[in-house]
């Protein structure tokens, strides 16, 4: 896929599930909810990501943090995540400099990038032995690169109000939106997630992946002819905008 318009020189791969990895017109590389070795949608190969500067990692479930510590430990790029997920990941051998925690409403100035927490309407945690370890809330991002291009990447997420305040603060020209349902909004919560957020182009994502999930884009897309004005784009996995 190809656009002049769409994505002002930053390169987008969808790589299944919830994980894209962005790169901007310099060259700065991020990966956001890398899960990807055991995703039965990713790519052959996905986790072999090349250079990396930056993984976000939205919520501590494991098809977000999926591949995480390997990735960051083998590439020595830095991960942004929750402090509670941070924190974990220090635990995990991370070096401290390299996993940093933030919350929602703060943004961190990266190189060409402005990496903004946001909010999801979800839950959090990690699982071990049987456990659940606290994994803080569950967060969104959005990704702002130098030439202005905003994109909002919800994590997994319900539809809230509040998209609204990320519309008016951020204005995401692309928005990466949850369609499964069961864990996440489905077709009809995220056409009206569509209305808040008023983004010129939504990927939907999270959709497919597990029996469960039962929303699908065709449903997207015929519910989304009410939103003329904004543009949907199917990706399929390991399919790239540049
Ligand atoms: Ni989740
Ligand atoms: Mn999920």
């Amino acid at each position: 896929m190809s656009s002049q318009n769409i994505n002002k020189g930053v390169t987008i791969t969808f790589l299944g599930h919830a994980c894209f990895k962005l790169i901007s017109p310099q060259g700065t590389t991020i990966l956001i909810d890398p899960w990807v070795k055991d995703n039965p949608q990713a790519p052959r190969g996905a986790e072999n990501v090349g250079k990396l500067h930056y993984i976000l990692v939205s919520h501590g479930h494991g098809d977000h943090l999926g591949d995480t510590t390997e990735i960051a430990k083998k590439t020595g790029a830095m991960v942004i995540s929750m402090p509670e997920i941070a924190h974990y990941l220090i635990q995990k051998g991370l070096n401290p400099e390299k996993s940093v925690g933030m919350n929602k409403g703060g943004s961190l100035i990266a190189a060409d990038i402005r990496i903004t927490m946001v909010h999801a309407f979800h839950s959090s945690s990690m699982v071990e032995e049987n456990r659940i370890i606290y994994g803080g809330e569950a967060a969104g991002f959005i990704v702002r690169f130098d030439n202005g291009f905003t994109v909002y990447h919800a994590g997994d997420t319900g539809v809230f109000g509040d998209m609204k305040i990320i519309s008016d603060l951020y204005k995401p020209a692309l928005a990466l939106l949850p369609i499964g349902s069961h864990y996440v909004m489905g077709p009809e919560e995220a056409v009206y997630a569509c209305g808040l957020l008023k983004p010129q182009y939504v990927i939907p994502m999270h959709y497919g992946t597990f029996p469960v999930l039962s929303g699908t884009p065709e449903k997207f897309l015929e519910l989304m002819e009410k939103v003329p004005e904004v543009k949907v784009l199917v990706m399929t996995p390991g399919e790239t905008i540049d």
